[in-house]
């Protein structure tokens, strides 16, 4: 038996080593160095199985290149074709990461379910009638979607020569495993072998291919640093699994911005794309509440109003509770700090709850404003009028700071009816005959003496 051949990888970079150490000198993580099985077979040059001549390549001039026709494949997903900056380009590599059970095999399943083109949807995690049953509850009426359960990426590709599907989906690059390379799936040399593999296949016959990647405990995609490298697009799916909302990010597009925002909605039957966020977020009541305020946020380049709720009341033990759900605690610390140093409430002596509503983590500064009115109002225990809302980031002093793109924020609270909109007295703003009643204001006491 030939000798087995292994080197040594690190687990968190994927940075290749000879023998053994403690530490990675690329990353500098302590105990990933892990030893992994390579070989390489008799006739090492990996020959593609596709049968499709490669174009020889020859230097053009940058004015020469023609990119003018390029072609997008429609996904018929509306929020999907945004994310990836409209729609998926041929030949392109997409990874889709998030935590499991979020939706993403749902997602991909769902798009596969749609499309009119021949689609390929291979799983190494579930078997063929688990996926036909979760079909059945999404869109039961597709007959261009093919489903392979396989792990092996030569018989993958043997299967996509007979078919030749229009777009390959790969749920998940974890499970799959190349001959090529001896180590279990999912190891570092197994991810990066398998996709440099579907790589060569997708760039030589123009395929789209789309991953699922799992995730590690902090976030990142499990795997290699370099596996995002490897690809063009990497999209991220989160939420609450307790909320039915998910986002769906851009973390790299080489075809788009990564600005753009996909949100979709768990239901029974499947993902249902939301198109207007905004009046979803906001609960719609008959009677006004305290403790509620609005927000004019923005996350990436899509405006959405968000509803803060703040609960304030007397602690019961000696060290008052802060807590907040969806918004930075240290940061509703600084503003309960701002507010009883600067407006002169004493909240040192009060339980605060905070919560955006919607299962929604909110990283826009903008929101402090909403987030400061709706703790006043609970606190003072009035409601606050039901067509106000608040786009303003606070600072350290009480002085109401600007933030980019109002006037996107004021034109999408017009929208949604909104009667009167708080904004920073320093934004330079350009709107002329708005409907809606722009409050410029510059100081937390300002806001104060308006609300109570
Ligand atoms: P799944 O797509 O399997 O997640 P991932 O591939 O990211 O691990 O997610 C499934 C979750 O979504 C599961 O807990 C059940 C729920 N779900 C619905 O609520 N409605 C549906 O129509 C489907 C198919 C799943
Ligand atoms: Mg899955």
């Amino acid at each position: 038996m030939a000798k087995l051949k292994t080197t040594f990888f690190c687990q968190s970079c994927g940075n290749q080593y000879a023998k053994w150490q403690g530490q990675c000198t690329a990353c500098k993580e302590w105990n990933t160095i892990v030893e992994e099985v390579i070989q390489t077979p008799e006739k090492s040059d990996w020959k593609s199985p596709i049968s499709t001549v490669k174009k020889a390549t020859i230097p053009l001039k940058i004015k020469d290149i023609d990119a003018s026709n390029e072609i997008r494949l429609d996904t018929f997903d509306g929020e999907f074709n945004r994310v990836l900056g409209g729609g998926i380009v041929p030949g392109s590599l997409t990874l889709l990461g998030g935590e499991p059970g979020i939706g993403k095999s749902t997602l991909l399943l769902q798009i596969s379910l749609k499309l009119p083109y021949k689609t390929l949807y291979v799983s190494g995690e579930e078997s063929q009638k688990q996926i036909k049953m979760r079909a059945e509850r999404i869109n039961p009426s597709n007959n261009n979607c093919y489903i392979l359960t396989e792990t092996k990426t030569q018989n993958i590709f043997k299967q996509i020569e007979v078919l030749e599907p229009d777009i390959v989906i790969i749920d998940s690059i974890q499970t799959l495993h190349s001959d090529y390379i001896e180590s279990s799936s999912g190891s570092i040399s197994q991810i990066k072998e398998c996709t440099a593999e579907l790589i060569k296949f997708a760039k030589e016959t123009a395929t789209p291919v789309v991953l699922i990647g799992h995730i590690t405990k902090d976030g990142n995609i499990a795997g290699p640093k370099i596996l995002e490298h490897m690809v063009d697009t990497v999209l991220q799916f989160e939420g609450d699994r307790n909320h039915v909302f998910r986002i769906l990010r851009a973390h790299k597009n080489r075809f788009g911005s990564t600005n753009e925002l996909g949100i979709y909605e768990m239901q029974g039957s499947g993902l249902r794309e939301v198109s207007n966020p905004s009046e979803i977020l906001i609960s719609k009541k008959d009677e006004e509440l305290s403790g509620n305020a609005i927000a004019a946020t923005l996350e990436g380049m899509r405006p959405l109003m968000i509803e803060v709720q703040a609960l304030v009341s007397t602690a019961v033990y000696g060290t008052p509770q802060r807590s907040a759900t969806g918004f930075n605690a240290k940061r509703l610390n600084m503003l309960l700090a701002v507010l009883e140093k600067r407006a002169g409430f004493r909240l040192g002596a009060k339980d605060v709850f905070l919560n955006i509503t919607g299962g929604i983590n909110v990283d826009d500064p903008a929101i402090d404003l909403a987030v400061v009115a709706a703790i006043l109002s609970s606190n003072e225990d009035v409601a606050l009028q039901k067509d106000v809302c608040f786009a303003a980031e606070v600072g350290l002093s009480g002085e109401i700071r600007p933030v980019q793109r109002v006037e996107q924020r004021i034109l999408e609270a017009e929208k949604l009816g909104f009667s009167t909109i708080f904004v920073s007295k320093y934004n330079k703003i350009a709107l002329k005959n708005t409907l809606i009643k722009i409050q410029l204001i510059s100081k937390i006491e300002d806001l104060v003496g308006i609300l109570v």
